[in-house]
């Protein structure tokens, strides 16, 4: 039997405190701390021998097995505390997120391809000195149709299809059924020269099928200023279809017939093939509409033009059915 000693006593300590604080996880902590103060251990061998000790030496050796039992215990509890934290800290690492890679795994929207192509036009046409111009979506009848030369009795009117809105007369506030309206709010506020593109949304009774939306897009071209000739609308609508589509498309006018321009014309581009595509319509504004919006036809002349965003992007994407821009299919809008 170990001899109940100060000697022994600090031993054990020393024993002890050794085993507990190189153990490297809390099971091991938790053995080495019941094989020096569990039932079983050393000590509490130790202590059994208090009761065959005289008075005093009991009382001094009691006092002396309880400071190593105290000291034993703090190092525990302090070795614990570190077991704890070197835990927490393995346990943070293994669940920690790594952001920077989900970063890579989202994936970022882009704009529709209708507002590309839209974004691209007015770059073309702000890069010919051109500026953009914009108008309401709901418009009244003097807009949409008188000023623009289309009187109610004109069969023109007929042919745009038109979706009123139930507000004030019949049939005096409806859903534009073209951009150029906004040619006419613009030449209320402005003076001459002027020199816009009005591109928006459009909208007719049309049924939507492969090649028709009731709700679809057109950019309006309008400049007004002193001498200005058929040839600055030929050349002008030349010059952005070579910036948009590619210095080998040529472009022809052909005549036509819109109540607002005169002469009026259609405007068709070349394909690879050497076949023509129709683009779209333009003309020399009419004398009537510079009348109309306070403009002296004896001083201003000017030219339009305008055509359908939605179909320009079917065309430039050669896709099958312009409703693909609508259905909102991510497979079809992601690709472009
Ligand atoms: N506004 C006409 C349409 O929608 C197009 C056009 C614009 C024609 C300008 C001539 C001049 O059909």
């Amino acid at each position: 039997m170990t001899e109940l000693t100060q000697e022994t006593l600090s031993e054990l300590q020393v024993l002890a405190e050794a085993a507990l604080t190189s153990s490297t996880n809390l099971d091991e902590l938790s053995a080495a701390e019941a094989e020096a103060l569990g039932k079983k251990s050393a000590l509490t061998g130790l202590k059994k021998q208090l009761g065959g000790l005289e008075p005093e030496q009991r009382k001094e050796f009691g006092q002396l097995i309880n400071a190593t039992k105290s000291a034993i215990e703090a190092t525990a509890a302090a070795r614990r505390t570190e077991l704890a934290q070197a835990a927490r800290l393995v346990q943070l690492e293994e669940e920690r997120l790594d952001l920077t890679e989900l970063r890579e795994e989202v994936k970022r929207g882009h704009y529709h391809l209708v507002t590309q192509a839209r974004d691209r036009l007015e770059d073309v046409f702000v890069a010919m000195g051109f500026k953009v111009a914009e108008g309401p979506e709901v418009e009244t009848a003097w807009y949409n149709f008188e000023a623009l030369n289309i009187p109610d009795w004109h069969p023109a009117r007929g042919s745009f299809d038109t979706i009123f809105v139930d507000l004030g007369e019949p049939e005096e506030v409806m859903l534009r059924s073209h951009t150029s309206p906004v040619q006419i709010r613009t030449m209320e506020n402005q003076k001459p020269p002027i020199y816009i593109v009005a591109p928006g949304r459009t909208f007719r009774t049309d049924v939507a099928d492969a090649t028709h939306l009731p709700a679809f897009n057109q950019i309006e071209g309008l400049v007004i200023d002193r001498g200005i000739t058929l040839g600055d609308l030929a050349g002008t609508i030349d010059a952005f279809v070579k910036a948009f589509f590619g210095h080998d498309v040529l472009t022809r006018l052909r005549p036509s017939y819109f109540p607002f321009t005169e002469p009026s014309a259609e405007f068709d581009i070349s394909r690879a093939d050497g076949s023509w595509l129709e683009l779209g319509g333009c003309g020399m504004v009419h004398p009537n509409v510079l009348a109309n919006c306070g403009i002296d036809p004896d001083e201003w002349q000017g030219f339009a033009f305008g055509f359908g965003i939605d179909r320009l992007a079917v065309m430039r994407y050669q896709l099958d059915d312009i409703r693909e821009l609508v259905n909102n299919d991510v497979r079809f809008l992601r690709q472009f």
